[in-house]
């Protein structure tokens, strides 16, 4: 078969473009994952292989110059990359063999282990109701309250919470919906969902990311470790005895670790979804890569393409958000059914005084000024002294 650059007549040029665009195009499909921006690929020419031709790469004709077809694909399978009179230069790219290796892992071990993960808490945290039952309040209640948690760190709260919820459903349907859902409800109700899913997870992030601020800056102060988070942790939290509760400032140690938890994955989260969601214009991972090898002397790659940071930035926000979904699973269960009086504490911001001593017993001796009779809303009758 002639080579591009020795074609003597249009018929047999016209076959050769036509055999070029074919093996481009099946090429195409079998790396997958990012067809469509490769599919848009068209007229590509790779510089160095310009160079070398006989005519410096001048369209029409003589794009290969010397080189051999075989030479020529396979650099174009390598990756190479080439140029185009379009504006998005990423066009110059006709395969990314990154696509290919991003697309098995996201389907293959990536989304199976995340559904281990997730249900693996489920059975855990349904052990562990089984084995200890609800947490009691050990003395009963009082018929005192105790001012837990004010107005605005309770919406601080609700706005985290309520948004990582709809966040995790929708982004959840992203990734596993087409198993799941579409076989329920269907083509054209899956499609319908996964629309609207995409505007609220595209909109929600937003009120995440306050939610996640507003209880940054509140709470921060209650979450440094001290001293009493080691005795917290040797008695492992009093979460095996019913009435052994070691003492606890506003926050206890386990807390405070989802707290940091809360912060630094949701930080993260934040991070990776702002680059997914302004595509092409960060470079956060060859920045992390940088950092990390400064610090620790490794050798990541810190030269990466537009694409490969796109394809990071899905699979760190997918793996952060299952890891965060497995931790707020835990922290759900314990903040509502596995614990008696903890959810007032989010729902009317007042708890029952012997719930606090037992779980906050420094953060009440320090608070007995917001002591109220349960339900009037009125400070407490001090005992004389
Ligand atoms: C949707 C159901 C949820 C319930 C029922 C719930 C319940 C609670 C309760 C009762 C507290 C106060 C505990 C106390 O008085 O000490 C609390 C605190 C907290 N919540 Fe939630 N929460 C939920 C969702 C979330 C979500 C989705 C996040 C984060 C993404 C979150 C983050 C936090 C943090 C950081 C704290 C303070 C530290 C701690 O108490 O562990 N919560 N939550």
């Amino acid at each position: 078969m002639p080579g591009l650059g020795e074609t003597t007549n249009w018929s047999v040029r016209i076959k050769d473009y036509a055999a070029v665009a074919l093996v481009a195009f099946v090429l195409t499909l079998c790396v997958g994952g990012l067809s469509d921006s490769a599919i848009a690929q068209q007229g590509v020419a790779d510089p160095a292989i310009s160079q070398n031709s006989p005519t410096g790469g001048a369209v029409p004709g003589d794009v290969l110059g010397t080189n051999s077809d075989a030479e020529y694909w396979r650099a174009v399978r390598g990756g190479v990359q080439g140029t185009v009179s379009i504006p998005d230069q990423k066009a110059g790219t006709l395969v990314q063999s990154e696509g290919e290796a991003w697309r098995s892992f996201r389907n293959g071990p990536m989304s199976l282990y995340a559904s281990w993960a997730m249900l693996g808490m489920i059975v855990l945290l349904g052990i562990f109701y089984a084995i200890r039952g609800r947490i009691k309040i050990a003395h009963g209640r009082s018929g005192q309250t105790i001012t837990r948690f004010k107005a605005i760190e309770r919406f601080g709260h609700w706005l985290l919470a309520v948004s990582f919820v709809v966040l995790a459903l929708t982004g959840l349907n992203v990734l596993f919906g087409r198993y799941v859902i579409l076989p329920l409800l269907g083509a054209e109700a899956f499609s319908f969902i996964t629309q609207m899913g995409k505007y609220l997870h595209n909109y929600l992030g937003f009120a995440f990311m306050l939610g996640l601020l507003m209880i940054f800056v509140m709470w921060v102060k209650h979450n440094l470790p001290d001293r009493t988070d080691i005795k917290w942790v040797l008695q492992g939290g009093g979460i095996f005895s019913s009435k052994l509760h070691p003492p606890a400032k506003k926050f206890n140690a386990g807390q405070k670790v989802i707290f940091w938890l809360t912060i630094l994955g949701g930080v993260s989260l934040s991070l990776s979804g702002w680059q997914l969601l302004f595509p092409f214009t960060t470079t956060f991972f060859a920045d992390t890569f940088d950092k990390i090898n400064l610090i620790f002397a490794t050798n990541l790659p810190t030269t990466l393409s537009v694409i490969q940071e796109q394809q990071l930035a899905t699979l760190w926000h997918s793996i952060m958000a299952v890891f965060m979904v497995c931790v707020i699973l835990a922290h759900i269960y314990i903040g509502s059914v596995g614990m008696e009086g903890a959810f007032d504490a989010m729902g009317t911001g007042e708890v029952d005084l012997n719930w606090a001593k037992e779980h906050h017993s420094i953060w009440v001796d320090e608070h007995m000024d917001d002591v109220h009779e349960r339900d009037q809303g009125k400070p407490a009758a001090q005992p004389a002294e």
